[in-house]
């Protein structure tokens, strides 16, 4: 049995988290389970955002399956997602965003992997009051973060026979830093002959990312580009509750959903667990359990498509309670 860390986040969090964590113990995961409690009121009820046992359990495990954390705006505390990316090294950001045959999209066949570069750009959060009126913010590149992101967003074009890369930049205006990005890319793509290597200016890309997403099929793009352009193609496949995420460093790995805590629904018992569900997935299928991640995605996809129970965000009237347990049957099916 692997040991994971588990954050159950805030907002949403812990009622998704609580979804997830009963569908990996139906399918007999091989996973033991060390959960904490992480955000805000973890502050205001024991004064750290993130306990330092929850800090030494990754530490050891090596795999955090995390739910959301919220960030406050304009001011407060600094986000504990940039954090842990920082603090471990999690370079690569993989968004794989896929179109689900069962929720009607204008476009259904998306297949669209972001690869994120994690670390730096204007995420390292270094901004300076100028005068009282002007502020500056740092955006930092470098060539290392540039090559290490690329150089993973090849490597898995090419163990999972993927066709083509297109690098999204904004060099024509950020000459220099994004400058950097598209010289790094240019210099490995030479190294692929094989694979279709593109660039686009990140204008450009979301206007055909929109008209024709099938034409794309992995992006790879520094921070603030990859943070936005994910969102977009989670729209493409039907929206945040669909779409999951892994961030990968060399030591240590982490899962998410792409989405937030949403606020907005926080406590209803509405949230869409797939995302954070096939987060785990893609946990199941980097600890080489691909068989039971496949179990998990074709219980997911025969809930979507033969029955009406979904979420709200997905056209339908059911709770979390209820999605959960019509995969739970739909695996039992299987
Ligand atoms: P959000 O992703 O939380 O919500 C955007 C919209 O999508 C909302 O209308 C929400 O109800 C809906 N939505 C998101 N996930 C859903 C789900 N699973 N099921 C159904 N509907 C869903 O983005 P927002 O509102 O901008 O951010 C809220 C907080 O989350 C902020 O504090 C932000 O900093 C934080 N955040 C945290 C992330 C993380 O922990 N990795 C990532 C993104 C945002």
């Amino acid at each position: 049995m692997k040991p994971i860390t588990v954050f159950r986040g805030d907002g949403i969090g812990p009622e998704i988290t609580d979804a997830v964590l009963t569908i990996l113990n139906e399918v007999k995961a091989p996973f033991t389970y060390e959960i904490f409690e992480v955000g805000e009121k973890e502050y205001h009820s024991h004064g750290a955002l993130i306990p330092p046992q929850a800090f030494a359990s990754f530490e050891k495990t090596k795999l955090l399956l995390k739910a959301p954390i919220t960030t406050p705006i304009g001011c407060g505390f600094r986000s504990l997602n940039v954090l842990l990316r920082e603090k471990y090294n999690l370079f690569a950001n993989i968004r794989p965003a896929k179109s689900t045959p069962a929720i009607k999209t204008p476009f259904s066949h998306v297949d669209i992997i972001t690869f994120r570069e994690n670390t730096e750009d204007l995420y390292i959060g270094v901004e300076y009051n100028m005068d009282a009126d002007t502020i500056h913010a740092i955006k930092k590149i470098t060539k290392k973060a540039c090559l290490r992101i690329i150089n993973a967003a090849y490597q898995y074009a090419q163990k999972h026979q993927r066709k083509k890369i297109t690098c999204v930049h904004k060099a024509n205006i950020l000459k220099k830093s994004d400058g950097l990005f598209l010289e790094c890319f240019n210099t490995i793509a030479k190294e692929y002959p094989h694979i279709q290597s593109d660039t686009k200016i990140i204008d450009n890309l979301c206007m055909q990312l929109v008209m024709k997403p099938d034409e794309f099929d992995i992006l790879v793009m520094p921070n603030l580009y990859g943070d936005i352009v994910s969102d977009l193609t989670s729209g493409l496949i039907g929206g945040l509750g669909l779409l999951p995420s892994m961030n990968i460093g060399d030591d240590y790995a982490l899962f998410e959903a792409v989405h937030g805590s949403a606020p907005d629904i926080a406590g209803k018992h509405i949230a869409n667990p797939t995302a954070l569900l096939l987060s785990a997935c893609l946990l199941l299928d980097h600890t080489n359990h691909n068989d039971i991640a496949e179990q998990i995605r074709t219980a997911i996809q025969h809930v979507l498509k033969n029955t009406t129970i979904r979420t709200p965000d997905i056209g339908g009237t059911a709770t979390t309670e209820e999605y959960t347990q019509a995969i739970i049957r739909a695996l039992a099916h299987n």
